[in-house]
């Protein structure tokens, strides 16, 4: 393990390049529009000890579980609003209904968390999936379109946003190992780069079929039927940036290592990120309401829609 921690590898803010906001003691509420923006801009917000409590016995329970069937390599994801998890081998048996109460409880203090940290955000989202991930993430085995060593953008085709932003909050929870990530540019250098490569997004067609299709698709309630340009261009860009081995590996990158009980929080649709090392970490994503962006303009919704000279999500 490194005992390097991540504040050493931020010495000074490139244009496009993220920034370490290290946040040791609770902030008053006039900090709150600060962190929203920093958050905007590409920073990661750090926080040293996680900043809410995880009962030791639930940690010992995460720590010894180990998946050993055919999910072996998948993370464990956990649905709040359904309380169901997926991805766990079908041997957890009785393990499964305790694990499901800890990603319960873990997903409930980091909703409560945020609510306090980021007032302008809060109840302006969507609680959407926690997960818990065990593998170790050095050379994982993965589709190239999966890899998370590979610097990316966050889009999820089946769960388009229309504009809303991907707010993730991470936990180490490994007693021993730092989680190691790099980033690279952020969206505003990155987006019209990669706008030039794929194309600038089109709005949606207006054709009577291809409304039609639509109208059937959401009736059915057919995974991504509710995708606007703006996510065909984000998923499509996400893609893009794995399969791009020029840009993998010639691209400016900062790397970071989060020790053992650290917490940081990233907008992952702005920050292009990846994980290189590190094994046993908790996450929850939150869908922040593009209206509740402290400076709007900066979003990749606002820097597309600027490039593409009309509308992306109507
Ligand atoms: C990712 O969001 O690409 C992976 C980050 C992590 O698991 O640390
Ligand atoms: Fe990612």
């Amino acid at each position: 393990m490194s005992s390097t921690g991540p504040a050493s590898f931020a010495p000074t803010q490139q244009s496009g390049m993220s920034r370490l906001v290290t946040v040791n003691e609770a902030p008053g509420t006039s900090e709150a529009v600060r962190l929203c923006a920093e958050l905007e801009s590409g920073n990661i917000l750090y926080f040293p000890r996680t900043p809410f409590s995880f009962p030791e016995g639930d940690l010992q329970f995460l720590l010894a579980s180990k998946q050993t069937g055919g999910s072996y390599h998948k993370n464990i994801a956990y649905r709040p609003a359904e309380h169901r998890i997926t991805g766990l081998d079908k041997s957890a048996g009785a393990d499964a209904d305790r694990l499901r109460a800890i990603m319960r409880e873990y997903s409930r203090r980091a909703d409560q968390f945020l609510g306090e940290l980021l007032p302008p955000y809060a109840r302006r989202w969507k609680l959407d999936f926690a997960s818990y991930r065990p593998l170790e993430e050095r050379g994982r085995p993965a589709r190239l379109r999966a890899r998370n060593d590979l610097p990316h953008v966050d889009a999820f085709p089946t769960r388009p946003t229309r504009g809303d932003r991907i707010l993730r909050l991470f936990t180490n929870i490994n007693p021993r190992q730092n989680r190691v990530w790099i980033t690279t540019q952020t969206f505003d250098v990155l987006g019209p780069r990669f706008a030039q490569a794929i194309g600038l997004p089109r709005a949606k067609s207006t054709n009577s079929v291809a409304r039609a299709a639509r109208s059937l698709a959401q009736m059915l309630g057919l995974p991504g039927a509710h995708r606007s340009p703006y996510d065909d261009f984000m998923h499509r860009c996400h893609n893009a940036m794995k399969e791009d081995a020029e840009f993998q590996e010639s691209c400016a990158k900062q790397r970071w290592e989060f020790p053992p009980n650290s917490t940081w929080i990233v907008l992952t649709d702005f920050v292009s990120h990846a994980v290189l090392e590190g094994q046993y970490a908790l996450e929850q994503t939150f869908i922040v309401s593009h209206e509740a962006m402290v400076q709007p303009e900066k979003s990749p919704l606002a820097i597309l829609e600027g490039l593409a000279g009309h509308a992306l999500t109507s």
